[in-house]
């Protein structure tokens, strides 16, 4: 790649992105730009407002680790520490073949796993684009769609050769539904949503139990599926990730939401004490702790452009921490920041800037390609703002992007950090260490990420905080899933608690 680049083109990256660039062959002198100095005074201001002193996470943390315990003290806490009935550990050695419904947030998908013992399986699946509107329509509708889905999946999977599924007239396969959003569950097999969260809103569901709602569904297309058990993707990751890596202790997700599960004492839970389940039985918990500070909004360094974003947001005052830290969120928080520089009239004068006003116009992966730019002019940034938003940036500028996106996007991993850390806290596994399965598109392809998680770990914890390793964990929602349904089976085969 030649250090300077002139005129208009298109560049490939290493990502495999193909993006068009077009950089001025004059001085950038005849449309009123800001000057280095002008936008590194903004930086300045910025980095004071997204930077978390180790002191202010450790406060976090501490805070976060009191939330989680009440959470089990009682019902009806706004992070509600739900207990899955998910009863430990998977022993590596489930097996069978086992249908996963995953709706979580951008795609539906529907697979196929064949769990084949000593943490091995297989897994066939189809993803579904979920429209905007189908996010908001009537729940049952959604629900409709799934069965619909997973239905037309099946018809296209069965039959007799290696690989398809071999069913009999009248046979059902087990399933299992990944349902990422909290829901409040006195057994396995119901759950009663709590609240919608990143983004959805259908009416009609909220206070419903979704498990009876998508059992309806599957009736309805007569789909040959057994319904074993409701789970969220971060139980599922927890469980698959403990499948094939038993030093795993804690499941999360960083994507369009954040949260984590973990496995917990039964006689730490004092809100199931009446269920009359053995004291040291372990049962994971789903934290839901995306909705950390929601409402009171005490302990988290919200800047105007969150209070922004959860004002405007379907849900206002809810999910506080996740509203910090998801991929659902980040590209709006930059985007107001940019609109901000622009209303001020540093950015972007004598330009037309619509493109950019537009509310969560700038997506979250633009951060991580701004972060991820090889090239000295730094060609992937003029390649979004051009061909995105029709609007010419200087290389100062350009700079001062990236600088942005750096800000916001470590935020996001540090405080992410503390959510791990209050649960290394509370459960006490910092001398002895342990892995955390973490999944998510943050996770995953935010450039740094997960370095920036274990800066975060050592900044709360000191030196012991390297005993805490994150890692990519296996595929919670479809796997896990499964080995969760496999798990329910065996349990009710052998008449173990019954009755959740
Ligand atoms: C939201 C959901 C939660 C899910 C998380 C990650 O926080 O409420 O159930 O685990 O997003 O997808």
């Amino acid at each position: 790649m030649p250090a300077s680049r002139r005129g208009s083109g298109t560049v490939t990256l290493p990502t495999g992105q193909t993006l068009a660039f077009h950089t001025r062959t004059q001085d950038e002198g005849d449309l009123p730009h800001a000057t280095k100095k002008t936008m590194a005074d903004h930086l300045r201001k910025y980095e004071s407002l997204f930077t978390l002193t180790p002191q202010r996470m450790r406060m976090i943390v501490d805070a976060f680790k009191d939330t989680l315990e009440a959470g089990l003290e009682k019902n009806g806490n706004t992070v509600p520490m739900i207990p899955t009935y998910v009863f430990g550990w998977p022993t590596g050695n489930e097996t069978g073949e086992y249908l996963a419904v995953d709706l979580g947030g951008t795609n539906l998908r529907v697979c196929l796993v064949t769990l084949q013992g000593s943490g091995r399986f297989e897994i066939t699946q189809t993803k579904y684009r979920l429209s905007e509107d189908q996010k908001q329509e009537d729940g049952q509708k959604l629900f409709d769609f799934c069965a619909e889905c997973l239905k037309t999946f099946i018809d296209q999977h069965v039959g007799e050769e290696p690989g398809m599924i071999n069913l009999k007239p009248g046979d059902k396969l087990p399933l299992g539904f990944t349902f990422s959003y909290p829901c409040s569950q006195n057994k396995i097999d119901h759950g009663e949503l709590i609240r919608w969260t990143k983004g959805f809103g259908n009416p009609n569901t909220e206070g419903h139990d979704v498990a009876e709602m998508f059992r309806k569904s599957l009736q309805k297309y007569d789909v040959p599926a057994d319904f074993i058990s409701l789970t969220c993707d971060t139980t599922g990751t927890l469980i698959a990730s403990h499948y094939v890596n038993p030093k795993t202790k804690i499941g999360c997700i960083f994507g369009t939401g954040c949260n984590a599960a973990y496995m917990e004492k039964v006689a730490d839970i004092p809100k199931i004490k009446s269920l009359g389940i053995e004291g040291a039985a372990e049962i994971a918990i789903n934290c839901e702790y995306g909705a950390f500070d929601s409402f009171e909004h005490e302990h988290l360094p919200r800047t105007k452009y969150d209070q922004i974003v959860d004002e405007t947001s379907n849900k206002p005052g809810e999910q506080a921490y996740e509203k910090l830290i998801s991929g659902r969120y980040l590209g709006e928080i930059m985007r107001l920041v940019i609109c901000e520089l622009i209303d001020e009239g540093v950015l972007f004068l004598g330009q037309e800037t619509y493109k950019l006003e537009k509310s969560y116009a700038f997506d979250t992966a633009f951060l991580s390609l701004m972060e991820s730019d090889p090239t000295d002019e730094l060609l992937m940034i003029i390649g979004i703002f051009t061909h995105f938003f029709a609007v010419e940036t200087t290389l100062a500028e350009r700079q001062f992007f990236r600088a942005l996106a750096k800000l916001i996007g470590r935020r996001a991993a540090r405080l992410s950090a503390c959510g791990i850390a209050a649960i290394v806290s509370k459960m006490g596994y910092l001398d002895e260490g342990c892995s955390v399965g973490a999944d998510g598109s943050l996770y995953n392809k935010y450039p740094g990420f997960a370095d920036r998680i274990h800066e975060g770990l050592i900044d709360v914890f000191g030196d012991k905080g390297r005993n805490i390793v994150t890692y990519h964990a296996e595929d919670g929602s479809g796997v896990g899933s499964a080995i969760i349904a496999a798990m329910t089976k065996q349990r009710k085969e052998g008449g173990l608690y019954l009755h959740v």
